[in-house]
């Protein structure tokens, strides 16, 4: 898939500039002479610097899911986001962001990019009509035979009837793609959806039957499921305690 080949690139190009700013410790870097970067507190120059080149510049569109989608901010806390954006997610191109975890922002910087985002794109009532959705963490580890049949109903439309791609939508069960992404970002999609892209959330695979939220951990499974299991690389890069 062409867009994780480009989200990988970018992570690359991320990683070689914030290297530069690391090289040389407490000395202010050649593009801030006047505010040394730990001390910027623009929550929209903090975003563009750090986000966007995998988020995009308006909080959708990039490789990574839309951080500025407002059913996203509607189903994950505050909590979540400081915390998958302070330290990251092992094993995909997520890096880690605090210091404390080896990245180059303070917990200030990184608490003013989440309040940030909720400012310019949270909606309140982004769920107004939605009845509740599912929740954003898993409850329970669901049934992957289930998830197959759930996947015919809600997915192979688009997707194809094994996943591997339709006329409406690419691959999601390509190897490359399963082995750098989380089953909690996987999840995330299903529910959130990609709808600057043409992909549904939770309520619009199948117009009038939104999925339940054992409809989702099941389909979740299945797709991890789909992860080359034989790839030692894969499962190297799986993060800590998360299922293969
Ligand atoms: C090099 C690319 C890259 C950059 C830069 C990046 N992200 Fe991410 N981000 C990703 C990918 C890929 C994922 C999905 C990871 C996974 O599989 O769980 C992700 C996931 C996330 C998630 C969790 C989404 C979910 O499923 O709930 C949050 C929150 C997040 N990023 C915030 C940020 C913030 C804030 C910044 C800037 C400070 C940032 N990211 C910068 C690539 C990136
Ligand atoms: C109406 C068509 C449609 C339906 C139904 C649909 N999707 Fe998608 N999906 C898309 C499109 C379009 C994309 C983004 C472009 C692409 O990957 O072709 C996408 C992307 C994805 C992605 C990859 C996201 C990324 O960041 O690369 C996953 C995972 C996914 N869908 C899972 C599912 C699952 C699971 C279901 C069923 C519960 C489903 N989709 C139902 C159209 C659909």
């Amino acid at each position: 898939m062409m867009r994780w080949g480009i989200l990988l690139a970018t992570g690359l190009l991320a990683t070689t500039a914030c290297g530069s700013h690391g090289a040389a410790p407490g000395r202010p870097a050649a593009d801030s002479q006047v505010i040394p970067p730990s001390r910027i507190l623009d929550a929209s120059a903090l975003y563009a610097r750090n986000c966007a080149g995998c988020h995009g510049g308006d909080g959708k569109g990039g490789a990574a899911i839309a951080l500025g989608d407002p059913v996203y901010l509607a189903i994950a806390d505050d909590a979540t986001i400081i915390r998958v954006t302070s330290d990251g997610v092992s094993g995909t191109a997520m890096p880690a962001f605090a210091q404390h975890s080896g990245g180059l922002l303070t917990d200030g910087q990184i608490e003013a990019i989440v309040r940030g985002i909720r400012v310019r794109w949270a909606e309140p009532n982004a769920l107004r009509d939605a009845g509740s959705p599912p929740p954003y963490a898993a409850q329970g580890s669901g049934d992957p035979k289930r998830g197959a049949t759930v996947f015919g109903a809600y997915c192979s439309s688009c997707h194809g009837a094994s996943g591997r791609g339709g006329k409406r939508a690419s691959s999601i069960v390509d190897s490359s793609y399963l082995a750098l992404v989380s089953d909690q970002n996987l999840r995330t999609t299903v529910i959130v959806g990609r709808p600057e892209m043409g992909a549904p959330d939770w309520r619009g695979d199948l117009p009038g039957k939104p999925m339940s939220p054992e409809d989702v951990s099941d389909v979740v499974v299945w797709l991890a499921a789909q992860r080359p299991q034989s790839v030692d690389l894969s499962s190297s890069l799986r993060p800590e305690g998360g299922t293969r």
